[in-house]
């Protein structure tokens, strides 16, 4: 049984037949999903000329479309009596702009779309009161006839017809479907003129593809259709509502737009580096990470590393961002490692310990600066090799890690201050070979 019929009345039936009957509506036509008519207004006139319209009263420009060819054509489609199911449309620059949501109205509510096209300068009025249940616009502009109105509405209401998509999440996740537009589509190759596809969309985690859609989707909505958003803020849910949240945090981030810098810390950066490290340890808190959370290290310690110099500042626009405590003495809890081996035991060491950057600084790049600058130290002083640990919950920093190439090599105790505080660490390993651009030193 055909599951909704469109009659489309026209004076170019023969152009907008072969229209509707391409693709993906032809192919649902065929199978009996849709029935698609177009009907000649002109084959209802009653005058030998075939003449659809004549000139207005009252005078002024072109000519208007007369009532009775237009009412018989009407006719000559409806059913007897006509079905609460059927709907009569005028398609016309004073409608109601035609939208996703009247799209789906029309495909749920209605089984008979018939969409009436006018031409010339319009149509007498009282064709419309007499026989159009709803006028439709598809814009503020105005065309020449409604044909391209009824294509587009023909087309927007019959791929939400059961069974002429192949499934419904064809059309439930695109634009407008929810008030929002569609997140960013790929597909290969996998990078394209230097372009990347993003890599959670080829992580395999359907979750995270599911949540960076739904906050591109949000995104681009914010961006090119402000408007819609508005629409939706009072309706958004929770969800969507924190992702709005990340989203604007994300762009409060500074831009970074001078060079980094970083030199050994004085007694006069304690102060900046106790301030950083507070902000780090309130994040770790955040996160659940057991680190830093009982006195150690503490004021005393960031002095010891100072005055030995090992601790360096990191710097920018002449403001302490950052700190690192770099050292070349070994690090007695490594001789413990366990669930694995350290790889280079004969090469020249440098240990990082402790760092931190100004919460205000994520998401800039900051970090990766700090990683760099403390193996370009660590070359200085000799280094073939950079160990380091971190909480094995420390997700961002363990990130950090592995975009630098550093390898996991097994779980180290480290000493977490008094209370019952998880010692366990990840630790991690990289030869440091060149700098990047520079020289072995
Ligand atoms: N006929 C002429 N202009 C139109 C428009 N913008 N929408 C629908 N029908 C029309």
């Amino acid at each position: 049984m055909t599951a909704v019929r469109i009659d489309i009345l026209t004076l170019f039936p023969a152009h907008m037949n072969e229209m509707l009957h391409e693709s993906i509506l032809g192919r649902a036509a065929k199978k009996g999903i849709l029935e698609l008519n177009c009907v000649q207004i002109r084959d209802f006139t009653t005058n030998r000329q075939k003449q659809v319209d004549d000139y207005p009263y009252g005078g002024g420009w072109g000519c208007v479309m007369m009532a009775q060819p237009l009412k018989d054509c009407v006719d000559s489609v409806l059913e007897t009596p006509k079905s609460p199911r059927t709907r009569v449309i005028y398609m016309s620059p004073q409608g109601a702009v035609f939208s996703q949501d009247k799209a789906r109205e029309l495909s749920e509510c209605y089984d008979h779309l018939v969409l009436v096209c006018g031409h010339y300068e319009g149509v007498d009025e009282r064709f419309i009161e007499e026989c159009v249940d709803e006028e439709l616009s598809i814009g503020d502009y105005v065309l020449t006839g409604g044909e391209l109105a009824a294509m587009t509405v023909a087309d927007a209401v019959s791929r939400l017809v059961p069974g002429v998509l192949s499934d419904p999440a064809c059309y439930t996740g695109e634009s407008h479907w929810d008030g929002l537009l569609e997140y960013p589509q790929y597909t290969r190759p996998e990078v394209w003129e230097g372009r990347a596809v993003p890599e959670v969309l080829r992580g395999g985690n359907q979750a995270e593809i599911d949540r960076w859609r739904r906050k591109k989707m949000l995104e681009r909505t914010m961006d090119k259709r402000p408007d819609l958003l508005e629409r939706q803020k009072g309706a958004l849910s929770e969800a969507d509502a924190l992702l709005l949240a990340e989203i604007e945090k994300d762009r409060s981030r500074m831009a970074l737009t001078e060079p980094l810098a970083h030199r050994p810390a004085t007694a006069a950066d304690l102060g900046d580096i106790l301030r950083i490290f507070t902000g780090a340890r309130a994040f770790l808190k955040r996160q659940r990470v057991d680190q830093w959370q009982g006195d150690y290290p503490n004021e005393a310690v960031f002095s010891a590393d100072i005055q030995r110099g090992e601790c360096h500042v990191m710097t920018y626009g002449g403001r302490t961002a950052g700190f690192f405590v770099l050292s070349d003495r070994p690090e007695p809890a490594y001789d413990a490692l366990t669930d694995g081996k350290w790889r280079y035991h004969a090469l020249p060491c440098c240990v990082l310990h402790r760092c931190a950057i100004d919460g205000a600084f994520g998401g800039t790049g900051f970090s990766d600066a700090l990683i760099a600058a403390a193996e370009d130290c660590a070359r200085a002083l000799g280094a073939a090799i950079m160990r380091v640990d971190t909480h094995r919950k420390n997700k961002p920093m363990q990130r950090l890690l592995q975009r630098h190439g550093y390898a996991y090599r097994g779980n180290v105790a480290v000493y977490a201050g008094s209370g019952d505080h998880d010692t366990r660490r990840k630790a991690f390993e990289k030869a440091l070979g060149e700098a990047p651009g520079g020289q072995r030193t």
